[in-house]
């Protein structure tokens, strides 16, 4: 962080030494984390409890036995039980730069040496102003998007999104958004989110109309979804606050679209005067560019995005005219200073070491992954994985019969063999993963020795 403005803290020369002996020594703490390893027997049990101590404080069984140990290396985590894991979901998409990243520990130690550990929106401090300037920045490059409103979380980065769509269009109602999209958890993110599962016992609030995502076998796909939108639009004529779009679906099934399907969709949201909002709370830095927007050539169209997860906060992006009222968005957190420190550590990390861009570092460690899973598929674990989809950091395969069931059963078998992944879709259902920018090949041929071991044992 640059310390231009800093007084006391920042710029002091005898701090910014400790803080790099303190950056050099947790890299040798960590420096034999190389390679995936079994729990420890001795340490078993003790965690066994605390994990039950966990989960009845919660009041609800962990998906994974999972307590991190606070160190780890690149795409490897140390857990409480002694155990190593190739870590290729960090949080489900929060640590983009792996575990114990040094430019990550270092914002992390500055941020915490800073008078406040929150920030709020009356007395924002530096971070918080130079963490904006590069959204900004960011986001104005190929779009028209030039303020950024800071929050907490996704959700509350959506909620705020939707308020500034409906005050645009005079207090519309009704919000378009995709079949199988994924919101957010606050009462109205989870009408939004397109899963009954998740809003068991909620009543519906009838205020989403629904225009189907993306499919690639059907040859029909975007006409169908004109059509639908079309309907939509001369129906609720007048009462319609927006159009809201994953431009990869994340938890829907890690569907990918091609530029082709949204042209058509958000000429049609254009003409109607609709706001286009693109959700890329999982997808910010992840494509290949920092927005799915710029990977699809759609920045024209955005009046408003959100993003979280990697920014180790969240933020509402919004062009001028969606700019709000006084009083519509507000709220005492803008974000911990650490998080705001290391978000802009990550951004600039990503933007000056060539992970952006064709030939960039993130669209040649796709290509690296999805070759792995492609030639399992086709030798060692041929009719176990049914296909292979995804883009940049971002990648899904479909696994043995495509069921909940047995996809469950393999994120089980990964697990337990050394490799975090998790689910997603509604049928077929996916494993999914969420790599880190900073994997290496290495750290990719630990990753099919694992899933090769896991699917095999399903055969
Ligand atoms: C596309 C999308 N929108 C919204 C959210 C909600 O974000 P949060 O969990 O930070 O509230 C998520 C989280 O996974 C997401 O993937």
């Amino acid at each position: 962080m640059t310390n231009l403005y800093g007084k006391k803290i920042s710029s002091s020369a005898e701090l910014e030494i400790q803080i790099d002996n303190l950056v050099e020594k947790i890299s040798t703490l960590t420096e034999d984390i190389n390679d995936i390893k079994e729990p420890s027997a001795i340490l078993g049990d003790e965690i066994g409890l605390l994990i039950k101590e966990y989960e009845g404080n919660r009041g609800r069984p962990m998906f994974y036995p999972y307590i991190g140990s606070g160190s780890g290396k690149g795409a490897l985590v140390e857990l409480e039980d002694g155990s190593i894991k190739l870590d290729l979901i960090n949080g489900i998409g929060i640590n983009i730069l792996g575990h114990s990243h040094p430019e990550i520990i270092k914002a992390s130690l500055k941020g915490s040496l800073q008078d406040v550990t929150m920030q709020g929106n009356l007395q924002p401090s530096k971070e918080m102003i130079f963490l904006q300037r590069k959204l900004v920045s960011l986001a104005n490059k190929n779009s028209a998007l030039n303020h950024s409103w800071l929050t907490t979380s996704g959700s509350m980065a959506n909620e705020n999104a939707l308020k500034m769509c409906r005050q645009k269009t005079n207090g519309s109602r009704m919000l378009i958004a995709m079949d199988a999209a994924f919101a957010g958890r606050t009462t109205m993110m989870a009408e939004v989110t397109d899963n009954d599962t998740m809003r068991v016992g909620l009543p519906r609030y009838n205020e989403i109309l629904r225009v189907p995502f993306y499919d690639k076998d059907n040859p029909k796909s975007i006409e169908n979804s004109v059509s639908i939108l079309k309907e939509h639009l001369e129906k609720h004529k007048g009462d319609i606050c927006g159009f809201m779009f994953e431009p990869l679906q994340g938890e829907g099934g890690f569907k990918v679209a091609p530029r082709e399907f949204f042209v058509p969709l958000l000429d049609l949201c254009k003409e109607h005067k609709v706001p286009v909002w693109a959700d890329e709370i999982q997808t910010f830095c992840r494509t290949g560019e920092f927005f799915a927007f710029e990977t699809l050539g759609l920045g024209e169209y955005i009046d408003i995005c959100t993003i979280a997860k990697t920014l180790q906060g969240a933020a509402t992006l919004y062009t001028d005219e969606l700019n709000p009222k006084p009083g519509l968005i507000a709220g005492t957190f803008a974000g911990s200073t650490v998080g705001l420190s290391s978000g802009l550590a990550v951004l600039n990390y990503l933007e000056t070491h060539n992970y952006m861009g064709k030939d960039g570092r993130v669209v040649k460690l796709h290509n690296e992954f999805v070759s792995m899973l492609q030639d399992l598929k086709e030798t060692t674990c041929k009719g176990l994985i049914q296909d292979v989809e995804g883009l940049g950091l971002m990648v899904a395969m479909t696994p043995l019969d495509g069921s909940k069931e047995k996809m469950l059963g393999l994120l089980k078998a990964l697990y337990k063999n050394g490799l975090i992944a998790f689910g997603c879709g509604r049928g077929p259902f996916r494993v999914r993963f969420l790599l880190p920018a900073t994997l290496t090949s290495h750290e990719i041929q630990i990753a099919r020795k694992v899933i090769e071991k896991s699917l095999q044992g399903f055969s």
